[in-house]
């Protein structure tokens, strides 16, 4: 974190006196902090406390009341490598999402140009709300982050999720994010994502829920530690943000095998998070069929298994990771996918698991080897779980 500028956001939460061991943590990894606070933040923790941690004065009006100076949210926001808000309040998510810009936060929030962390820290009732949920979709949207809170006793006396992450647990997050090391460098990689859509007709095709948050998720994660990634992505609704990443973009299982073909023989990793479609329809309609009072049935062909035909070329210093999404037999289906398609190791996710699977920003996996060594993850966002598959093939590859 050596000379990152940092501006840290304080808004109006009890969790707000956990900023300042935030701040400290910062200042001793070699950051540079300007703190700015909200001014209901400002009666959970005081300005001297903040401003004594941080080595410069706080930061919370547009104007300096003893000189009159003018504090340039717009100066603000493109100074600064990072913009954390530790805690967030359901306000201020809700302010920024919606550009309600009545404070230097949500204004620094709006011009700033950097990556920005949200923590957010409420009663879990407030948490749960569905309000709030689309007011962090929406930043999440944007492109900002989250620091997922945790578990545990609130400070209502309830228990529940809402508990604002720890000051450590941020401060290696950020670490990640900024992953000073690229470990990757040199390593060609490539990630499919998402569903395939397999064409009925010119209108309608068979599909399934894949949002590819996963896949995606996990080509930002890799390459943030230098690898050269290629996103082999299904139709989906996300944005790929990073510029580094090469995206090609197929509708159909064998347009995506196709794409992976002509690069897999180049490249060291090969990570198979889609859900490819095992069928595709045999007779395809060239015009829209129309509505009839009969049965209609439709003939489906098996698709090639992208997977299992990389596995059959696959040579001795390439490394290939599958997913499996089970309802049943979860353990035993994982372990046969890793024989059968010649995975080093498989990524678990169990339908059976609250929060894991297709419709969630969460996941819970077990990663299993091919030796089947098990290591079982707690259920963590995407872009956490994606931080624990990387360290994965880190590990593998000692680095
Ligand atoms: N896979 C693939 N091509 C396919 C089907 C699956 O590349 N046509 C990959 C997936 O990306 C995943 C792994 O194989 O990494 C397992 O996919 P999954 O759908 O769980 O397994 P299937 O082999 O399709 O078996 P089943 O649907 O019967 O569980």
């Amino acid at each position: 974190m050596k000379n990152k500028k940092i501006i840290v956001g304080i808004t109006g939460g009890i969790a707000a006196y956990k900023a300042a061991v935030f701040v400290r943590l910062l200042i001793k990894e070699g950051a540079e902090v300007q703190v700015v606070m909200t001014e209901f933040a400002k009666k959970f923790i005081g300005t001297l406390t903040m401003a004594t941690l941080s080595k410069r004065p706080v930061l919370s009006q547009f104007f300096n009341p003893e000189n009159g100076d003018w504090n340039s949210h717009v100066d603000l926001g493109l100074w600064a490598d990072a913009l954390v808000i530790v805690p967030a309040t359901a306000n201020t998510m809700g302010k920024a999402a919606n550009a309600v810009a009545d404070n230097l936060l949500v204004t620094t929030y709006l011009s700033a140009k950097c990556p920005v962390f949200w923590a957010p820290a409420m009663d879990l009732d407030m948490f749960k709300h569905p309000a709030v949920n689309k007011n962090i979709k929406i930043l999440k949207s944007y492109g900002n982050h989250f620091i997922d809170a945790d578990l545990g006793e609130l400070a209502s006396g309830l228990v529940g999720k809402g508990r604002m992450a720890e000051p450590e647990t941020i401060v290696s997050y950020l670490k990640n994010f900024f992953n000073i090391d690229k470990k990757l460098e040199g390593k060609k990689i490539i990630v499919t994502a998402g569903p395939t859509h397999e064409n009925i007709d010119p209108v309608r095709f068979l599909g399934n829920r894949s949002t590819g948050k996963m896949g995606y998720a996990i080509a930002n994660e890799l390459e943030k530690h230098g690898a050269e990634v290629k996103l082999i992505s299904g139709p989906v609704d996300i944005k790929c943000q990073n510029s580094n990443i090469e995206l090609i973009k197929v509708q159909t299982a064998q347009q995506m095998y196709e794409a992976c073909k002509e690069d897999y023989s180049q490249c060291d990793i090969a990570i198979f998070a889609a859900a490819v479609a095992d069928f595709s329809v045999k007779n395809k309609s060239n015009s829209k069929i129309k509505k009839q009072t009969e049965e209609l049935s439709i003939k489906l062909v098996p698709n090639v298994d992208i997977a299992k035909e990389m596995g059959h070329i696959k040579k001795n210093n390439q490394l290939n990771i599958g997913f499996a999404l089970e309802t049943d037999n979860e353990m035993f289906n994982a372990k046969e996918k890793i024989k059968n398609k010649n995975f080093d190791f498989i990524v678990l996710n169990s339908l059976k698991d609250k929060g894991a699977g297709f419709e969630y920003d969460t996941n819970k996996i077990s990663i299993i080897d091919k030796n089947n060594n098990v290591e079982n993850f707690e259920l963590k966002s995407k872009t956490d779980v994606a931080i624990d598959i990387v360290k994965v093939i880190l590990k593998y590859y000692n680095l």
